[in-house]
């Protein structure tokens, strides 16, 4: 199975393109990567970007820093860039000390261009949209997704199509697509149904799709789980035992297992030095949470789905058949947090000085539950992924954060609103 950790490096067949082609994850048939626009295979199922040389962690010495540091591990040299990756690994002592583990390092991809990873796998599919010779880019989206395709399309020049669910997308986000000049479709639906529009439009050759459902996004997203690799390994010596993140469509997942795989291959990484990946949804949306407790290959669409953390307000994860091996053969797990502890693991990393969206502090909630569970052990070097920043969603952080108290305008009313002697 070309999804198992330890897989070997695959050959490349004949319609590989300087050691690139496209896979079906479940037949194993191949395609050419850019000759023709393709999304899955011929018999619908997900495709993987294939590399018939995957590069080892020292070829990324030396080679610059953000998701660009590591195109020996991508489909290109460079690609439509503002530039993206980089991001800082903060540290966290006192909810680490709260939370009991040995590290906690806080991932915090709020930090990069438009304020969300979702600009790592921009970067890599509007460039290969360059390269295939489309003008108009589309995407369903709770929100990042859309923000990031409309920078990184107006960027590269091109137009720019979104579709999100009405009434459930964060203001920060709908205000970066209307600005970075995306047409914007606000449909009477939830994510799902957008995502079934969007490629619906997509076979009719109206768009050319930049979900994740596109392998070429997941490329860019690979980069996560290389950073964290480098830079946990600079600060420590060892690589992390758990990452921890947030999951909607679970590309991420998919996309982290892919960059480990792949450093198994090169012989980077022992299988065994792999980090656990272990999911966190919201209660109101957890279809691979429910996947992975039953054993399934796949998930259950759920077809009403609620949370404040509306990113990830998602029933039918498009790349779950790449993430629940991912899950699996790394041994790590998947767990669901409500609405309240999510808020509440948004404040404590608030009071670290590290500013998220509901989404991403889905991860740390998820954590602390798996402690308190002893399902994560207390000798555990654990890092969490934060997903988008603070800003995204403005009207969560006035819910979750202190009232704003007006005062008169002199400096004695101020000193007595504030108890001063
Ligand atoms: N966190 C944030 C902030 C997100 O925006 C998303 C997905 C996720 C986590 C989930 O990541 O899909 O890789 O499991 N947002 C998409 C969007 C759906 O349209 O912006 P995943």
């Amino acid at each position: 199975m070309s999804l198992d950790l330890t897989a070997p490096a695959p050959d490349a067949p004949d319609v590989a393109e300087d050691g690139v082609w496209l896979e079906c994850i479940e037949t194993g048939e191949t395609y050419a990567p850019f000759d023709e626009i393709r999304y899955t295979s011929d018999g619908g199922h997900l495709l993987e970007v294939k590399y018939a040389d995957p590069p080892a962690l020292e070829d990324f010495e030396g080679q610059g820093r953000g998701v660009w540091r590591y195109r020996d591990a991508l489909p290109f040299e460079e690609g439509v860039s503002l530039p993206e990756g980089d991001t800082p690994l903060h540290e966290a002592p006192r909810l680490r000390e709260d939370i009991g583990v040995n590290t906690l390092r806080i991932k915090h991809e709020g930090m990069n261009p438009t304020g969300s990873f979702k600009d790592r796998g921009m970067t890599v599919g509007v460039r290969v949209a360059k390269e295939l010779g489309v003008d108009r880019l589309a995407c369903a989206s709770t929100g990042n997704t859309s923000a990031a395709l409309a920078a990184y399309g107006a960027r590269g020049g091109m137009q720019t199509l979104v579709l999100l669910p009405s009434g459930k997308v964060a203001a920060g986000k709908i205000a970066q697509a209307a600005l970075h000049d995306a047409r914007i479709l606000e449909v009477d639906g939830n994510f799902d149904s957008c995502l079934d529009i969007v490629q619906d439009l997509a076979e009719r050759g109206e768009v050319y799709l930049l979900n994740s459902l596109n392998p070429f996004r997941l490329e860019g997203q690979k980069t996560i789980g290389l950073e964290i690799l480098e830079e946990f390994r600079d600060d420590y010596g060892r690589f992390p035992d758990r990452i921890v993140l947030p999951v909607g469509n679970a590309g991420n997942t998919a996309a982290l297992y892919k960059a480990f795989r792949e450093l198994v291959q090169s012989g980077s990484l022992d299988p065994e030095e792999v980090p656990k990946l272990t999911g966190v949804q919201a209660e109101g949306a957890a279809p691979m949470v429910e996947a992975v407790e039953n054993g399934w290959e796949d998930t259950e669409r759920w077809d009403e789905v609620e949370t404040r953390a509306t990113a990830i307000r998602i029933g039918n994860p498009v790349n779950a058949p790449k993430a629940l091996p991912g899950i699996r053969q790394t041994n790590g797990t998947a767990v669901a947090v409500s609405d309240a502890e999510i808020t509440s693991a948004q404040r404590d990393l608030a009071r670290e000085g590290i500013g998220v969206e509901p989404a991403s502090a889905a991860s740390v909630a998820g954590l602390r539950k798996l402690r308190s569970d002893g399902v994560v052990d207390a000798d555990e070097d654990v890092v969490c992924l934060t997903t988008g920043h603070l800003l995204k969603d403005p009207d969560a952080a006035f819910e979750a954060g202190n009232e704003p108290e007006p005062v008169a305008n002199s400096t004695e009313s101020v000193l007595d609103h504030i108890g001063a002697e």
